[in-house]
């Protein structure tokens, strides 16, 4: 049951670190700096020259991010739309790896992308919470995020452990790639650790529901981000449709001032996602939206140059580069929240939305 929660959105969003501890768990080796995917043998990847996610909606943005950070690491990679995937796949060969990103493992839109991307001999791997899936049985090997049930319809929790698991899938494949792991993993690894902490702090100094109180009356939501800041601004754009069913939208912050600013006004807070890659062109775009009257919410940590330009600010706990969107997510997660809930929208049923989309 939902226990002392209102919502299982509510109690879900909470259960975030228990579940990055069960992602986390056996996983990763602090002490020797390394990755343990029992799954994968030292080298399974070495061959593999390039990287394919599919995935839909919410898992999509997962795997946007894992894609993004394993080119940082120096492996291409490109997320694509698993509902897109058979009008616009790049070529696969047996030295391509495609990961289906998909928490319930039976949207049939990804299990089309998985099995045509099978059948052209690549590699394929699926990042999933549920045991005994259809993606679990048909890919090749299936990572699990051991994220426990998710009864919300909007995803949460799964969001976060599917983001942390294909953070370690990279760092893993960039190891067996370049012979080596990656520079940085020496620094990431302790911060992966901490990120259950992380998450328990957040939660119990969050400032979303004030956030929400004040802003939960405007025209519009925007929500921008740079590098790994730019799916959590998709993320956090579409939690808030699904179940405020107010407008927003997601966009790489140096593409406002291409088009979206034409919508900017008082009546449009903008989320500024912080996360230590490019921050200063980022507070520039945003202060760009706050001439133009919109309020800014800049989330990022306590002590960030923006906290002082901003309108409100969400706090995050300082952390890698790598992770720091992750934390900004919950904190939009819970704006989505407070905000649905003052709207008096039915939280855990959308209207329109399944959990599971078993049809094309
Ligand atoms: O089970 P999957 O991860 O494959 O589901 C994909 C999407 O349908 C799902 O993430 C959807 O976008 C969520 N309702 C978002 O909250």
């Amino acid at each position: 049951g939902k226990g002392e929660y209102d919502h299982f959105m509510l109690k879900e969003i909470h259960e975030q670190p228990t579940a990055l501890s069960q992602a986390l768990e056996g996983r990763i080796d602090t002490q020797n700096g390394r990755i343990a995917l029992a799954d994968f043998d030292p080298g399974t990847f070495a061959d593999i020259d390039s990287v394919q996610f599919i995935a839909c909606g919410t898992s999509y943005h997962a795997a946007l991010y894992g894609s993004l950070a394993l080119k940082q690491a120096g492996v291409e990679s490109t997320a694509l739309l698993a509902n897109e995937y058979s009008v616009s796949a790049p070529p696969v060969d047996d030295d391509t790896l495609v990961v289906a990103v998909t928490q319930s493992g039976e949207t049939a839109d990804t299990l089309n992308a998985l099995r045509r991307a099978e059948a052209e001999g690549a590699m394929t791997v699926t990042v999933t919470n549920v045991v005994g899936s259809t993606a679990a049985r048909e890919a090749d090997e299936a990572l699990f995020i051991r994220a426990g049930p998710e009864i919300g319809v909007a995803a949460t929790k799964t969001f976060s452990s599917q983001a942390v698991m294909l953070t370690l899938l990279g760092q893993r494949i960039a190891a067996d790639r370049h012979g080596d792991p990656p520079a940085d993993l020496d620094t990431l690894l302790p911060e992966l650790a901490a990120m259950p902490d992380a998450l328990d702090d957040l939660l119990a100094e969050t400032d979303a529901e004030a956030i929400a109180e004040r802003y939960h009356n405007s025209r519009s939501y925007f929500f921008i981000g740079r590098g790994l800041g730019f799916p959590v601004a998709l993320e956090g754009a579409l939690k808030f449709k699904e179940i405020t069913y107010e407008h927003a939208e997601g966009f790489a912050s140096g593409e406002l001032k291409h088009g979206p600013l034409a919508l900017v006004t008082p009546d449009t807070p903008v989320f500024a996602i912080f996360t230590g890659q490019e921050d200063e062109k980022t507070l520039k775009n945003a202060e760009e939206a706050q001439t133009r009257g919109a309020p800014v919410v800049a989330v990022c940590p306590e002590d960030h140059r923006a906290v002082d330009v901003a309108d409100a600010h969400l706090e995050i706990p300082e952390t890698d580069a790598d992770l720091a969107g992750l934390l900004a997510n919950v904190q939009l997660q819970l704006v989505s929240y407070y905000a649905a809930d003052l709207l008096d929208r039915p939280i855990d049923k959308p209207r329109n939305l399944a959990k599971s989309v078993t049809v094309e």
